[in-house]
């Protein structure tokens, strides 16, 4: 059994994404642990409610971000984590961070990436005036939601959108699907980073991130 532990430090919709998966058995059991950036965290209830060990450390106790991140690798590894699943994780990790878990870490990020890297994503897509948008999970590297990506689900922006009715369809028409997909395809060893660059799935380099309609194709 592969084992993940996931990184939160908001709400945990992704996290629950996955409990979910774990339960009806489209992922195969592998939560190990989850770790919050917030003591506050909404998180830390779901993984409470699914009976999983659950540590809060908060950056503000460390002298800078090098200690913080020693912090949590010293529990991740302590939970022997062969992947470590970043969800909704509002931390930017050291290189010394990515480099230990190089291969083996996600995130999920709101939008079509290399399109709007960073914060407030709905925002800024709706200020571009762009006509798509959508959530992306890729290997996370040292360059800040620039590692290589697996899949990317992507939906129409509608003229009445708001940011919080697009967050909340990227949310659920796509991270809450294309998560527990991904993270499925980790622990069953079907994903790796070939050269430093590119995703691979099954041995098959993605040089074009997956799409809903490849899951609805049955990857
Ligand atoms: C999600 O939309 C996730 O993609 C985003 O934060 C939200 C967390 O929600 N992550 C980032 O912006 C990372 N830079 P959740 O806590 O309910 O899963």
């Amino acid at each position: 059994m592969k084992r993940v532990v996931v990184l939160i430090s908001g709400a945990g919709r992704n996290l629950q994404a996955l409990v979910d998966a774990e339960r009806d058995g489209r992922l195969p059991r592998c939560l190990a642990g989850v770790i919050s950036s917030r003591a506050d965290a909404a998180g830390l209830q779901r993984a409470s409610a699914a009976g999983l060990p659950a540590q809060v450390i908060t950056p503000g106790v460390f002298a800078d971000r090098a200690a913080f991140d020693a912090a949590l690798v010293r529990q991740i590894d302590a939970w022997r984590a062969d992947w470590v699943v970043l969800a909704g994780f509002m931390r930017i990790l050291t290189p010394g961070f990515t480099a230990h878990y190089a291969g083996r870490l996600l995130n999920i990020h709101p939008s079509l990436l290399p399109r709007h890297p960073g914060l407030r994503t709905h925002a800024a897509v709706r200020a571009a005036g762009d006509t798509q948008h959508g959530a992306t999970v890729h290997f996370v590297t040292e360059a800040l939601d620039g590692g290589p990506r697996i899949i990317q689900g992507a939906l129409m922006v509608r003229p009445e959108d708001t940011d919080e009715t697009l967050a909340e369809r990227v949310m659920v028409d796509v991270e809450q699907r294309i998560y527990p997909q991904a993270v499925a395809w980790a622990v069953n060893g079907r994903l790796a980073v070939q050269g430093a660059h590119v995703a691979a799935l099954d041995g098959q380099a993605l040089h074009q991130p997956l799409s809903l309609d490849d899951l609805e194709a049955g990857f």
